[in-house]
Parts: C-alpha cells; sequence; structure tokens
C-alpha cells in the first residue's frame, strides 16, 4: 500500500486555482521529488497534505486513512511533517526551543531525547549551536534547525519545501546528505520540492514537474534529468 496516495487535489484561493487536480503517491522508502517554478503550486500542494489549506476537492490517504478532513496535528500523529519555505524559527528563541516546538504532540520524554540524539548526530552544528538565538544562524544552519524541528516529530513521510533555497553550496552539500541519509539509514519518505531541480532530481526515485498546477512531466529522477523539455525549462541546458 502507498505511503501517500493523493487522487485530483485541487486547491483554490478565491477564484485562482493554485492546484489543478493532481494525482501522485508515494511509496514507502521513497524520495519524491516535485519540481517546478515560481507560482507553480508546490507549496499549495504540501500545505494541503498538511491541512494547512483546505482542499476543494479531490482526496489524500495516508496508508489507505482519508485525511482530508483531519485537523494538522492528527496528521502529524499519523507520522507527517512539513519543514516549511522560508523556514519560519522563532528568531528570539533559542535552536534548542526552536526544536521542541515540533515535539509538541510527542508524548515521552526520551522519545524527545531520542529524536534529538539523533538530529545532532544528523547536523553536528545544530548540536553546536543549540543554547544560540535562531536568529543568529546562518541561513543554511537555520535550514538544518528546521529540518530538525520536523524530525522531532517522529516522521513517517517528511516534507521538505525548498531545503537549498538561498543557502551557500557548501551547505547545500550537507543537507542533501542528510536527506540520503534520513532515506537510506532510517527508511523515511520524503517529499523533497526544489526549484533547485538538479538537486532534487539526483535525490529522487520518483519526480513530477509542475506548472500551473498540473503534473506536466512524471518519471526517475534519471529519466527527467535526460528529459529535453525538463533540461530546457528546469536545468536551463
Ligand atoms: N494564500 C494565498 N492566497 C492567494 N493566492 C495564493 C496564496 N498562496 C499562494 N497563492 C498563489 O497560488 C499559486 C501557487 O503558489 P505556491 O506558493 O503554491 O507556488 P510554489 O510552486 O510554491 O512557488 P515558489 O516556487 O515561488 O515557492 C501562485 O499563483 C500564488 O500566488
Ligand atoms: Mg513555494
Amino acid at each position: 500500500m502507498p505511503m501517500l496516495e493523493v487522487d485530483q487535489l485541487v486547491v483554490r484561493y478565491g477564484p485562482l486555482e493554485a492546484v489543478r487536480g493532481i494525482s501522485f503517491a508515494v511509496e514507502p522508502g521513497e524520495i519524491v521529488a516535485l519540481i517546478g517554478s515560481n507560482g507553480a503550486g508546490k507549496s499549495s500542494t504540501l500545505k494541503a497534505l498538511m491541512g494547512l489549506v483546505d482542499i476543494a476537492s479531490g482526496s489524500i490517504r495516508m496508508q489507505g486513512t482519508l485525511l482530508n478532513a483531519q485537523a494538522s496535528a492528527s496528521r502529524v500523529s499519523r507520522g507527517l511533517a512539513l519543514s516549511p519555505e522560508g523556514r519560519r524559527l522563532f528568531g528570539r528563541m533559542t535552536v534548542l526551543d526552536n526544536l521542541l516546538v515540533g515535539a509538541h504532540t510527542v508524548r515521552g520524554r526520551s522519545d524527545i531525547q531520542d529524536s534529538l540524539k539523533e538530529i545532532y548526530a544528523l547536523f553536528p552544528r545544530v548540536y553546536e549551536r543549540r543554547d544560540q538565538l535562531a536568529g543568529s544562524l546562518s541561513g543554511g544552519e537555520q535550514q538544518m534547525v528546521a529540518i530538525g524541528r520536523a524530525l522531532m516529530a517522529r516522521p513517517t513521510l517528511l516534507m521538505l519545501d525548498e531545503p537549498s533555497l538561498g543557502i551557500a553550496p557548501k551547505i547545500v552539500a550537507e543537507i542533501a546528505a542528510a536527506i540520503e541519509r534520513l532515506n537510506q539509514q532510517a527508511g523515511m519518505s520524503i517529499i523533497l520540492v526544489e526549484q533547485n531541480a538538479r538537486l532534487a532530481l539526483k535525490l529522487s526515485h520518483q519526480a513530477y514537474a509542475l506548472e500551473h498546477g498540473e503534473i506536466v512531466r512524471t518519471g526517475n529522477g534519471a529519466e527527467l534529468l535526460a528529459d529535453p523539455f525538463v533540461r530546457k525549462a528546469y536545468l536551463g541546458v
């Protein structure tokens, strides 16, 4: 059974149809990339999956259970977590306190301690800076904290919205390595939204290109990297 199944999903903002009936699935242990340019509907899709925007029609199922009417918190309890575009950290709180915000649905203290240990192992820079104010970190370090905060919910399906945006190449490589480790070592399913199509296609098993709220190309990462349309539209070659 797919980890996540999205069928004919539509998201509207007033008269604007931002997502126009897209369908896709995420299998257990898979990295799925959603690529596309500004305004394609990538973030709207993730927000709809997380329950942060209403869906106009269609269905979202996680391991067979319909999520359409479920509140975000209960989706988190079912294993979904989102690291949002633009990171959305609390700049005047410490790194540790920002991480703990992500654990509000987690009950046991030992679970919280285990998650912190895993995040610190994944991102040693986050451990080094745990007592610093989040606002004093570099953009790349803040991105690591935002991913860590999502991991605090102990997700089975992690959604990352533009983790490489505005970040120095060296740190992008560290974040890419962390995404691969989460997938390969922990078996985590991941939806990776990126404007950096080259990066996303390299990391992903399955990929979808979105344009104006519609899926215009599907294939595995290697297929889309070789696709003339994708190369011209998203890779600039
Ligand atoms: N809250 C909102 N109210 C009205 N329109 C919105 C809202 N959020 C997004 N939109 C519009 O919906 C469309 C899709 O936006 P969305 O943020 O999903 O795109 P995106 O693919 O994530 O783009 P980007 O790469 O710039 O982040 C855009 O035309 C955008 O202007
Ligand atoms: Mg976006």
